[in-house]
């Protein structure tokens, strides 16, 4: 997205729409002469009451280079969420001419400039943003060309700036991932994507391992999901390896990327069974983070692995009973095929850190009880490592991809306990399944901090939130994370 700070007054911005945050209740004697005189009349009226999401416009009707205002309402409590959902507002009051969208930063709220900027370009890019790239006629929505923020010019604005329009565009890319249909995005063509996208970036190398190699190393876990499908799974690997970064750590990212799950032969219900094409929203984060922060060159090593598969029923596919030896050596008796992210998970986290991660991090969409906690704003996480946890959920508040700590109990683990095998991929308990998710996963993590996020809320909707930062689909959850953090490790 192309975003820049510009030293003018709001009347002088050449824009189509200049956003002005108008909190709950609405005061307008902090805002310059300009816009004072303009938007007075309408919150007296009580047209502009600074209602979170509100967005009445003023027309200026070509008196001036700026086309038209709106009161973009902010709400009571005005954090970055607000200031999100009040610029995502007023991309989407944009649709109909689409063009420029300028933002007026407000020294007068409790956020600091910079941290407005921020928030507001995420906010403009989530509300541009149009799922519908499959449309014949084209988008349902005029583009936005261009982001100006006005009110407030300083070094720290620009360099906000600068890396918000740079990491909304990456998770533009997660998000059409997501949204791509499952015909089109096979385990394969995600390789081919993480391949073209590194091709642009330096000291970026991206390998992808096929079934042979699946199966000499032993990821007998991996393997038994895809076996089902006709298409050949991948095991996408990233290395971000920068000459300046630090030697003593190197952030292992995995993912979860089951391009479709229909459950294999313990077969999901067909109502809503098409949005299991996000049910690789984990990969694709793991993949738009990873070229985001070698685009943005961060002093850090990475190394990413995206278990890429489909999980199918068919005449080859894995059964319930079955019984698989994971890269790790433990021995797996299969309850549920629809358990299958933990597994694919399994072995992408064993070879992660047999590979040299230090630290690692699983994004996954892996429990549908995660989405009954916790709806579509907080990812739940699990960690065995009070530090490393710590340190996510202070990246997660900082980056706007919302956490919440969930627990890990070595009294969970009876739970996945096998008559036949070391382990079970589920249980007959519905009973705190992410939390048994998580317990199975510590098993193959390794030596070392280890965090596990289960993003089946915030990764994919099965329809739109209502409040314009995302609709239905893929939402790049994760990668404003992923940058976030990968910078505080940088620092
Ligand atoms: N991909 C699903 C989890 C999911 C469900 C994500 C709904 C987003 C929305 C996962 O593979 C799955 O099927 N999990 C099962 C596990 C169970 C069989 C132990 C679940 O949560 O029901
Ligand atoms: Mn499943
Ligand atoms: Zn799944």
């Amino acid at each position: 997205m192309k975003v820049e700070v510009s030293p003018a007054e709001p009347g002088e911005l050449d824009v189509d729409i200049l956003g002005v945050p108008v909190s709950q209740p609405a005061v307008t004697a902090r805002l310059p002469r300009f816009l004072r005189d303009r938007l007075g009349p309408l919150v007296e009226s009580g047209e502009a009451d600074g209602a979170l999401g509100s967005a009445p416009l003023l027309h200026l009707n070509a008196e001036l280079p700026l086309a038209r205002v709106a009161a973009a309402g902010v709400g009571e409590q005005v954090d970055t969420d607000a200031i999100r959902t009040a610029a995502a507002a007023v991309a989407r009051a944009a649709a109909g001419f689409g063009g420029s969208v300028g933002w007026l930063l407000d020294d007068s709220l409790p956020l600091a400039p910079a941290e407005q900027a921020r928030a507001a370009i995420e906010g403009v890019a989530f509300g541009a943003y149009t799922p519908g790239r499959w449309k014949s006629e084209g988008p349902v929505r005029k583009a936005i060309e261009r982001v100006v923020l006005a009110g407030h010019n300083s070094a720290e604005v620009t360099a906000a700036a600068e890396r918000a329009a740079e990491v909304v565009d990456w998770i533009a890319v997660a998000r059409d991932l997501a949204n791509a249909p499952p015909n089109e995005l096979s385990p394969e063509a995600l390789a081919d994507r993480a391949r073209e996208l590194a091709d642009r970036l330096t000291h970026l190398e991206v390998e992808a391992l096929g079934p042979a190699e699946i199966e000499r190393l032993g990821m007998g876990a991996f393997g038994a999901v895809a076996q089902g499908s006709e298409r050949e799974p991948r095991l996408i690997v990233m290395r971000y390896e920068p000459p300046d970064a630090r030697r003593d750590l190197t952030l292992g990212l995995v993912g979860k990327a089951i391009t479709f799950d229909t459950g294999g032969i313990s077969l999901k219900p067909s109502l809503a069974m098409e949005s299991m094409k996000g049910d690789m929203a984990g990969g694709a984060a793991v993949i738009a983070g990873t070229a985001a922060i070698a685009a943005r060159r961060l002093p850090v090593r990475v190394l990413s692995v995206v278990a890429a598969s489909e999980n199918m029923p068919g005449g080859n596919a894995f059964r319930p009973g079955d019984i698989v030896r994971a890269m790790n050596g433990r021995t797996i008796e299969i309850i549920n095929t629809d358990a299958e992210g933990r597994l694919v998970l399994a072995d992408a986290l064993w070879y992660a850190r047999e590979q040299g991660a230090t630290h690692l991090v699983d994004f996954a969409t892996l429990t549908g009880a995660m989405v009954l906690a916790l709806g579509d704003l907080y990812a739940g996480l699990f960690a065995n490592d009070d530090d490393w946890r710590d340190r996510l959920l202070d990246a997660a508040a900082a980056s706007g991809d919302h956490l919440w700590p969930f627990p890990l109990h070595p009294r969970y683990r009876r739970y996945v306990d096998s008559t036949f095998a070391d382990l079970k991929n589920a249980s007959a308990l519905k009973e705190g399944s992410p939390v048994l998710a998580a317990e199975f996963l510590r098993e193959f993590v390794g030596e070392g901090p280890w965090a596990h996020v289960d993003m089946a809320g915030p990764g994919y909707l099965e329809r739109s939130r209502g409040d314009f930062l995302t609709e239905k689909g893929g939402t790049g959850y994760g990668v404003r994370l992923i940058v976030e953090l990968a910078e505080r490790l940088s620092a």
